[in-house]
């Protein structure tokens, strides 16, 4: 175990994001004086000499890759090509700054969309490549498993102590609320906020309702990252999730309860359902110290509350696409 110094500077990629913003706020929390950030304005990460500059002229010591391009079902779809090349060149470029930079540690985000489609379930970190991916997400999928590859490969070659987190699906402040691009909990709260304001008595929701997914406060992943930042270092990945599932109908009359009581729920089993579960094992997190602590529906309140206070609830009604994942 090494203890992280609380003055030298940490750099968080994808500070604006779901899990770069919590990064970031958590790290505030804890004391540190020297978080440093650059947005895409200031630095695309996808461009490997600019990273290598910026690197070599801010030396951070720790690093939280938390930039990607991330999306729902529709978009990962419809957009292979492109999550396959801007995953590809993000982990590229700032994998190999951060070897030429001497990071001292650095945390690659991995994904629970990355096991293979269909694990036994709860799905295990040994899991990983023992067989086929899910065919809506591949290109996303390769690029992460390259990334997370790559930081063994640096591991290996280097001696870099690179390691990396597999997050379940996330949802909290700053998720993305889009109609279209959306994960389904984001997709939801929003769908069941416009039902009310429109006054619609009725919400459909995709799919007959069964599947069951697992859903993890984006602040219990930032307090997971940093414990695995001080208290792990070790190739293989590491689970972050909450360790129970819940149905989509469960999930549905969660956020009914919460934004809409009166609506009723329709379940249009015209729409694929997708993979029946899916659910981390997260022994090795809970061996290693780290429990997720926010119960869904306390989760869902505070960030139904963040919606409700951001620009996402000032923006046009349009038809939603939801999925499962
Ligand atoms: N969300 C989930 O449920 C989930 C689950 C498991 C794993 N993860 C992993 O967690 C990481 C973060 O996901 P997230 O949900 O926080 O995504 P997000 O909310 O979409 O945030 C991604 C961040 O990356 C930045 N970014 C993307 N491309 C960039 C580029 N070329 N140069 C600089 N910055 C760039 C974005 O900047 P802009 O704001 O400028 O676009 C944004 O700040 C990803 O690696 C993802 O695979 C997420």
């Amino acid at each position: 175990m090494m203890r992280l110094d609380l003055d030298s500077p940490i750099f968080v990629t994808g500070h604006r994001g779901l899990v770069g913003s919590s990064i970031v706020r958590h790290l505030e929390t804890l004391g540190f004086s020297r978080i440093l950030t650059a947005g895409r304005d200031v630095l695309d990460l996808r461009d490997a000499w600019s990273v290598s500059k910026w690197f070599a002229d801010n030396r951070p010591r720790y690093v939280i890759h938390a930039a990607g391009k991330v999306g729902g079902i529709w978009a990962n779809q419809s957009q292979q090509a492109d999550f396959l090349h801007d995953n590809t060149l993000l982990h590229t470029s700032v994998l190999r700054a951060a070897m030429e930079a001497e990071v001292e540690k650095l945390l690659y985000l991995g994904s629970s969309c990355i096991y293979p489609r269909d694990c036994p379930q709860p799905i295990k970190e040994e899991y990983l490549l023992q067989g086929p991916l899910e065919r809506t997400n591949y290109g996303y999928a390769i690029a992460k498993i390259s990334g997370l590859l790559a930081c063994q490969a640096y591991r290996d070659q280097y001696g870099c102590h690179f390691i990396t987190a597999m997050p379940t699906n996330l949802y909290g402040p700053n998720d993305n609320f889009h109609t279209e691009y959306s994960h389904v909990l984001p997709a939801l709260i929003r769908r069941f906020h416009e039902a009310r304001q429109a006054g619609e008595n009725r919400v459909v929701i995709w799919g007959s309702g069964t599947p069951r997914r697992e859903f993890l406060h984006v602040d219990d992943l930032a307090r997971g990252c940093l414990h695995l930042l001080e208290h792990y270092d070790e190739p293989e990945p590491v689970n972050l999730g909450c360790g129970q599932d819940v149905t989509i109908r469960q999930l549905a009359e969660i956020l009914r309860e919460q934004i809409h009581p009166e609506c009723e729920l329709e379940f249009d089993r015209s729409k694929p359902d997708g993979t029946p579960q899916k659910l981390l094992d997260v022994t090795r997190a809970h061996k290693l110290g780290w429990k997720a602590e926010i119960e869904l529906p306390e989760g869902i309140a505070r960030t139904y509350q963040w919606f409700c206070q951001s620009k996402w609830n000032h923006v046009d009604v349009e038809s939603v696409v939801m999925d499962a994942d």
